[in-house]
């Protein structure tokens, strides 16, 4: 079984070790070992962490093994995005032993869900043009509706697809 549970600041190092531990899988043949470090550092500071949640009204949400309390991924969003009816995926990373066995889809069915109650009427996000994740996101339900080329600073870019999934909110 597992619990999902949002994250306070008490959580943040859980979330930043998730993510120290995913990315080099995660992105190994895709970016520069530099623009890894950069962009960790950019996004997974403590610092960031909390100023995601104080200023950015980022959400994360923590899935965690019931019994074992281990702690296997994350995701965050955020209501209302750029005043749209729009909640928008930032993050979604589960460690590498704990991907493929439908946690990713109970996460994404869970922001779903708090985003239709919320009245909003999309689920938006970005991803890497080479992620493989793309065909997951296919799978929930999203559709590619654009290309992003995002300067992220340090003569670094993010090159990425804009997915939607449209909800019933009536
Ligand atoms: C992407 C990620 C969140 C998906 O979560 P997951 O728990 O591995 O996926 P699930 O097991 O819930 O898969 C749900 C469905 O998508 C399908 N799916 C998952 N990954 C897939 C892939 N790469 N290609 C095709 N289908 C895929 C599964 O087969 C499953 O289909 P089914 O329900 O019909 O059996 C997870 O693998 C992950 O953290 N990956 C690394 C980090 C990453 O890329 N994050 C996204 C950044 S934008």
């Amino acid at each position: 079984m597992i619990t999902v549970i949002q994250a306070t600041d008490q959580e943040l190092p859980i979330i930043r070790d998730i993510a120290y531990q995913t990315w080099p899988t995660t992105f190994g043949e895709i970016l520069s070992p530099a623009q890894i470090r950069y962009m960790l550092d950019m996004m997974y500071s403590l610092d960031s962490l909390k100023r995601q949640i104080s200023e950015q009204k980022h959400v994360f949400l923590l899935a965690q093994e019931t019994d074992s309390k281990a702690y296997l991924g994350y995701v965050s969003y955020e209501f209302d995005y750029k005043s749209q009816s729009k909640t928008k995926i930032h993050k979604i990373y589960l460690l590498p032993a704990s991907q493929g066995k439908g946690v990713g889809r109970l996460l994404i069915d869970k922001v779903a869900e708090l985003a239709a109650e919320h009245r909003n009427s999309t689920v938006s996000l970005n991803v890497n043009r080479y992620n493989k994740a793309i065909q997951f996101y296919e799978r929930m339900g999203f559709n590619v509706i654009d290309n992003e080329t995002i300067d992220i600073g340090d003569g670094f870019l993010m090159e990425d697809f804009v997915m939607e999934k449209p909800l019933n909110v009536t």
